[in-house]
């Protein structure tokens, strides 16, 4: 068996590792193990690729797989929960990168990558690859360190909108298209770095628009991006490992970036135009004028009174559980609650947090049954018939706002907490969500405010359950 047979085989292998993976990562129960086959696929696919006879000097991969290896390993023991968006955008940025760097290399030594004909000239269909990887990935780069930026508050994550941006947009676009149509025909160097020069302020112009609260489904638009910039890649290097992999993240960061904008009920062309969202909490004087509104403020005690009455309590856990990393003591409380007889379940809106699954992977975290934990097309209609609905750090994923057509947030599917007999909201003020827009919630008879910090409210009444208040 050549070299070439058995590379042909693992990559296959590993291909099949990846879809599994995958499809582990679909539900939080199978998501470690999916996580181990991501894992094992691309070991595999690493090794056999060092393996290539091709390869003629290790220290080179030795040193940037220590550098990369080392940054990586640092940067993901101390990222926080709250900030993996931001991670992964800047990752993805790094993928847009490669792609325009494998691009430039395989236009300059064409010879290495075996994509010349008898004349010394590259192939047409490889100039195509070349040119496509080079955009794509340009944008890539350039929208992700935007969107870095944005979410990390390095530079404000209000939209940045202008007279004439869409035209520029367009005009840019329609500038590589042209261009590269051109560097294919002519093959200059100098056409070559002025599509990526055009392609670059594309992914800036392209992402400033968008505001902070949409930066989510950007990241999962960019995430695809990247994909099908390492799919181009894969071509030029001819290897289809690459271009599978990079066609499975391509189409999975599309999907998840349209099942984000439908749990939004916004369409994407909405979120890439529209720009919505500042990304910033409601200013202090708004909260302020709330209060005089006159929403129902209660104690620990009386929330520890009122579930413990209960007979069916349901948790719904938002961005601000994931802030003060409360899930430990929710669980907790969850666990005291069902030793005493209560019926206890966990509410997941698709959107609740800032990432997709940043609630499962949470209370997966803290070990809640996963047999507990609910999503919210299953567990809407239930609320009418629970005695308590515990919001725990959330606010815009259940806002009835979102039924009135002239909020911004119209059309989103909410959870329905509001039909619960009686709703305690766990937060520190009676501020805004992400989408910066008033919930009138708080101010309904049924509702209690429990002010604070989820932590320590979660284990204050942690302590109640326990008589130890
Ligand atoms: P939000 O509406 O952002 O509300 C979170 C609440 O948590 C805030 O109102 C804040 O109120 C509270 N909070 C912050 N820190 C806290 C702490 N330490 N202790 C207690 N409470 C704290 O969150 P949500 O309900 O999870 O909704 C998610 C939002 O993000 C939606 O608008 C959604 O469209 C948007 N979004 C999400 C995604 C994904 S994929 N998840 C994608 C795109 C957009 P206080 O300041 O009063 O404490």
């Amino acid at each position: 068996m050549t070299y070439q047979d058995f590379a042909a085989l693992a990559y296959l292998f590993s291909a099949v590792l990846f879809i599994l993976s995958l499809k582990g990562l679909s539900s939080p129960a199978t998501a470690r193990r999916g996580n181990m086959y991501g894992i094992v696929g691309m070991a595999l696919a690493i090794a056999v690729t060092l393996a290539n006879p091709a390869v003629k000097n290790y220290w080179v991969i030795i040193a940037g797989v220590a550098i990369g290896g080392a940054v990586g390993v640092i940067v993901a023991l101390r990222i926080a929960m709250t900030a993996m968006p931001q991670l992964v955008a800047m990752l993805h940025s790094l993928v847009g990168l490669a792609a325009v760097f494998v691009a430039k290399s395989a236009f300059y030594a064409p010879q290495n990558y075996g994509i010349v004909n008898a004349a010394g000239k590259i192939y047409t269909g490889n100039l195509v690859e070349m040119f496509l990887g080079d955009a794509i990935g340009a944008i890539t780069f350039s929208g992700s360190l935007i969107a870095f930026g944005k979410l990390q508050g390095l530079i404000g994550s209000a939209p940045v909108r202008f007279k004439g941006q869409h035209a520029l947009n367009a005009l840019l676009g329609a500038a590589i298209v042209g261009m590269g149509a051109y560097f294919i025909v002519q093959h200059g160097a100098a056409t070559f770095w002025i599509v990526t020069a055009i392609s670059l302020m594309l992914g800036v112009t392209l992402i400033i628009p968008i505001g902070g609260a949409d930066m989510p489904v950007i990241v999962s638009m960019l995430n695809s991006y990247s994909g099908w910039a390492a799919a181009g890649i894969g071509f030029t290097l001819n290897n289809n490992l690459l271009i599978i992999t990079g066609a499975l993240v391509g189409s999975s960061g599309a999907i998840l970036s349209y099942i984000m904008c439908k749990a939004m009920n916004r369409s994407f062309w909405n979120v890439l135009f529209g720009g919505f969202g500042t990304g910033d909490s409601a200013a202090p004087s708004a909260a302020a004028q709330a209060q005089q509104r006159g929403a129902n403020v209660g104690s620990v005690d009386d929330a520890a009174f009122l579930m413990t009455q209960a007979k069916d309590v349901i948790f719904v856990p938002g961005y601000g559980m994931a802030v003060s990393q409360a899930q430990h003591a929710v669980r907790e409380m969850a666990e005291l609650l069902h030793k005493q007889g209560v019926r206890v379940r966990y509410a997941i809106h698709p959107v609740a947090g800032r990432m997709p699954g940043h609630m499962n992977v949470l209370l997966a975290d803290a070990n809640v049954p996963y047999d507990q934990v609910f999503e919210m097309d299953t567990i809407n209609n239930d609320f009418s018939n629970c005695d308590v609905a515990f919001v725990i750090g959330a606010n815009d994923v259940t806002n009835p706002a979102a039924k009135n057509p002239q909020s911004p947030i119209y059309g989103m599917p909410i959870l329905e907490v509001e039909r619960s007999r009686s709703v305690i909201f766990c937060k520190r003020s009676l501020g805004s969500g992400y989408a910066g827009v008033d919930n009138e919630l708080f101010y309904k008879s049924n509702t209690m405010m429990l002010l604070g910090d989820a932590k320590n409210t979660a284990e204050s009444l942690v302590r109640a359950f326990k008589g130890g208040h």
